[in-house]
């Protein structure tokens, strides 16, 4: 069953309350992430734990969270969920407080947490690329999410599933809640952690498997020319896992159908998932 947990609550997917005056709603004051449950297991969570204590260090915001007690409750809710493949989201704000830009220091996290059954996505997609409006600390995993949501809704108005974010230097960073490589005559390439990107969980385990399949890599940004001449362009993500970019801007990627390096990831994750 679909639930959610707000603090330490479990209660129905519809009836999760929280305060009018938490400092996510008014500041976007918090972090989250989103882990997958399958095959009896939280996919990842150490890495997951591990990036969340980097996000709350850099919101100021480690001294008051028990991440104990984080995981702890995402166990408790995946098992009354009950759910074989799910996608847990949660987060943590800054507490609730009447709107105030700064806070105070005897603030209380406040939690949210969210498990749904995960709907897998084609393997293939379309993309567009959208100027990156983002703020310069995307290495947080943060609640503010504007310029991610207005990049998103624009690819869906053009039909297409992500959009590629391109900063002032013409670079692609990342997708609006994907990470974006490239494979060109065997070389792998994906921005570097320092271009102003989150640190992917999966794009971390595609780095690593590029070896035992053959390809070189380089954490080394590209344009977009790059990307539309690469011989596969793909993004990876919990929620996206690992998937095809077939077109670019209405235009073909190689000969527009996915590459076989893509799908040779995309596999390696369903077997590190699954078994
Ligand atoms: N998003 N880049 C951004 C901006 C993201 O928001 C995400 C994940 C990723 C991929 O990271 P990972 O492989 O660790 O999931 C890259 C989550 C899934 C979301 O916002 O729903």
């Amino acid at each position: 069953m679909e639930l959610a947990m707000v603090d330490d609550c479990i209660v129905p997917l519809d009836q999760a309350r929280i305060s009018a005056h938490d400092r996510g709603i008014y500041f976007g004051d918090g972090v989250y992430e989103v882990l997958r449950y399958c095959a009896g297991r939280l996919f990842a969570l150490d890495g997951h734990m591990a990036r969340l204590r980097n996000s709350l260090t850099q919101m100021d915001m480690l001294a008051k969270t028990d991440l104990n007690l984080i995981t702890e409750r995402i166990k408790r809710a995946v098992t009354a969920a009950g759910i074989d493949d799910a996608a847990v989201y949660f987060h943590i704000t800054r507490g609730s407080a009447l709107r105030s830009h700064d806070y105070s220091d005897d603030w209380t996290p406040n939690f949210l947490l969210t498990v749904r059954s995960f709907h897998r996505r084609d393997g293939a997609a379309r993309a567009i690329t959208h100027p990156d409006w983002r703020w310069h600390r995307c290495d947080i995993k943060s609640l503010n999410f504007v310029a991610n949501v207005m990049a998103q809704h624009t690819a869906h108005k053009k039909g297409a599933y992500e959009a590629l974010l391109v900063d002032g230097n013409n670079l692609v960073t990342e997708a609006t809640s994907s990470s974006v490589l490239i494979i060109k005559d065997k070389l792998m390439q994906t921005a570097p952690l320092t271009a102003n990107i989150l640190p992917g969980i999966t794009r971390a385990l595609l780095l690593e498997w590029a070896g035992s399949v053959g390809l070189a890599t380089a954490e080394e940004s590209f344009t977009v020319s790059q990307a539309s001449n690469a011989d596969e362009l793909l993004i990876t993500g919990t929620g996206s896992e690992v998937i095809a970019i077939t077109h670019l801007d209405d235009k073909p990627i190689a000969d527009g159908q996915p590459g076989a390096y893509t799908k040779i990831f995309r596999n390696l994750l369903y077997q590190a998932m699954y078994t």
